[in-house]
């Protein structure tokens, strides 16, 4: 096995951290000195306009980083991945995620498969499905046409398809509407089914291996609440059992073995393929639910914007190559000057999931120590990924972004046009809200000296806490609208991201090993937290005191 450049090593990472030694941006004096920066500093990726300007990036530092992508050989490992090598070796699998949005036409041959023909062939058997419930002619098992989706995974089976329900509201058919159970927590299915019409409810299982202890266990669960509430209301009788659930479940899985065993017809299921990541999946079958509610033509314009992305990505020099400068934006923070997390802010209320999503995408991908070959990194990996809409998160933590001690870059996401356009009186709401987008980037770039709070006639002793340092850095991305290709546009710009500092820190950023152990643990754990003495003493001591604490104030 080949193994990857130790960046920390080449000439271009020595560079960085000559540049990086007493590094003093000036964002005030390079905006100031340079009328063309944000020109030069803006790309456009598919529909993405993406301004870099307010980043802590002057021409040394952009030609090093450019250069240290070109010493990591970043565009061969784009090729790699691209053309199905093995780069996932860990699990040794080849990382597909871009052949799911080929347009159809298109091949790639991988061992001998054209895996493009077997994704259209996959994709069409989705929308069939879609038509067929949207239409309204796939019924339930008494009849009734389909009004709730309830898809039934996590982690990558779950927070894509959440993430994408919730930014393409305005695209679903009305009066169809989903829920998402993921938990383990029995309240999350006992929530999502409140109130529910079993009659009207069409439930997806989707779980890349199908055996995801949450998932099936909630499935069972969900099976069991069909079937007692459609017999307790005389829907179905006694030995109807299988005919509803053929009508109420259908599966998405690579496992299709296992989605017979588990009671549902192979016929109901849609297939992926191990060269999916879960986190990478929202594009195929796992987003079947958001294929029904969008439907064909939408989730078409969904891949298609996916596609645009990748070939931006697969193609554009590395000094215009949008993903792969913001990728090494993040190395730069990181490695360079100590930032341990990065913000995503949307501006865009439909976008509230987008953070959530993103932390399973880049955390699960790169929260690692050791590279692909086995041997430890040699610097910092995996930032946190986190944040919330604005404007409510100026309400709540950007206090810290603003004023506080570390060095927190942030990405700001909006959209041109609104989709809910509201008048408040002489205002457009969607200005008032747009204006806050700009404001915020502006202040945290340019901030507040001493001598402009005093000309507000600031009292000397408030001055201090009055005054914003600036130099915070922000990329600043904004499209048109929020439509399904621009949707596919940003979830394909972050996953570009990931794997650009994935290649930097040499690490495999498509396996997850180190959700492993406290998978097994909890299963090991079972007796114990059911009362058996002998393993509950065979704890640790302060696992034995918490389960002994757990049995003690369990009601009944
Ligand atoms: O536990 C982590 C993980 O393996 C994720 O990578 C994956 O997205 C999730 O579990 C769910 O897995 P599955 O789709 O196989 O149920």
């Amino acid at each position: 096995m080949q193994s990857p450049v130790d960046a920390t090593t080449t000439e271009a990472w020595g560079r960085l951290s000559a540049l990086a030694h007493d590094y003093r941006p000036d964002l005030r004096t390079w905006f100031a000195e340079d009328p063309g920066r944000t020109e030069r500093l803006t790309h456009t990726a598919g529909d993405l306009f993406v301004d870099l300007s307010k980043n802590w990036i002057d021409g040394s530092v952009q030609e090093a980083l450019v250069d240290l992508a070109d010493q990591v050989h970043l565009t061969d490992r784009i090729d790699a991945m691209f053309r199905g090598d093995r780069i996932n070796v860990t699990e040794d699998r080849s990382v597909l995620h871009t052949a799911l949005r080929k347009p159809a036409g298109h091949s790639l041959v991988v061992d001998g498969k054209d895996v493009v023909a077997d994704v259209h062939a996959e994709l069409e058997k989705m929308y069939a499905f879609a038509r067929r419930v949207r239409s309204g002619e796939w019924r339930g098992v008494t009849g009734k046409t389909i009004r709730t989706i309830v898809n039934i995974g996590i982690g990558g089976s779950d927070l894509g398809p959440v993430m994408a329900y919730e930014a393409l509201k305005p695209y679903g058919q009305l009066g169809l509407e989903c829920r998402f159970i993921s938990n383990i927590d029995p309240t999350d299915a006992a929530e999502k089914t409140f109130l529910l019409d079993p009659e009207t409810t069409l439930v997806i299982v989707a779980s890349k291996t199908f055996t995801t202890l949450e998932t099936l266990t909630n499935a069972r669960i969900v099976k069991s609440w069909l079937l007692t509430s459609l017999r307790d209301r005389g829907a179905i009788v006694e030995g109807q059992e299988n005919e509803a659930v053929a009508k109420h479940f259908v599966a998405v899985s690579t496992a299709l073995d296992k989605v017979a065993a588990f009671g549902i017809d192979p016929a109901n299921a849609f297939g992926f393929w191990e060269w999916v990541g879960g986190r990478y999946s929202v594009d195929s079958a796992v987003g079947t639910s958001l294929a029904v509610y969008i439907g064909p033509d939408n989730f078409e314009a969904f891949l298609a914007g996916f596609h645009v992305m990748d070939e931006h990505f697969r193609t554009a020099p590395i000094e215009e190559n949008v993903p792969a400068l913001m990728g090494l934006l993040n190395v730069w923070y990181n490695n360079f000057h100590g930032a341990q997390s990065h913000a995503v802010l949307p501006y865009a209320q439909y976008l509230h999931r987008f953070a959530a999503y993103l932390q399973q995408l880049t955390m699960e991908s790169n929260g690692k120590s050791v590279r692909w070959d086995g041997t430890p990194v040699t610097t910092d990996t995996g930032e946190i990924f986190w944040g919330e809409p604005g404007t409510n998160g100026q309400h709540a933590f950007y206090q810290l972004i603003h004023q506080g001690t570390r060095l927190i870059p942030a990405d700001f996401i909006a959209v041109a046009n609104p989709a809910n356009p509201t008048r408040d009186g002489e205002n457009d709401v969607h200005e008032l809200f747009l204006g806050n987008f700009f404001a915020q980037t502006k202040a945290l770039a340019f901030g507040r000296t001493a001598d402009e709070v005093r000309a507000e006639g600031v009292r000397e002793e408030l001055v201090s806490a009055r005054v914003f340092a600036g130099n915070k850095p922000t990329t600043s991305i904004m499209a048109p609208e929020l439509s399904p290709s621009v949707l596919g546009q940003l979830i394909a710009l972050y996953e570009h991201i990931t794997f650009t500092q994935g290649v930097v820190w040499g690490i495999d950023s498509f396996d997850q090993w180190g959700v492993e152990l406290g998978k097994a643990m909890a299963k090991d754990l079972t007796p114990a937290v059911s009362g058996d003495e002998a393993a509950i003493e065979a704890q640790d001591q302060s696992t034995k005191a918490l389960i002994r604490y757990y049995r003690a104030e369990r009601h009944g």
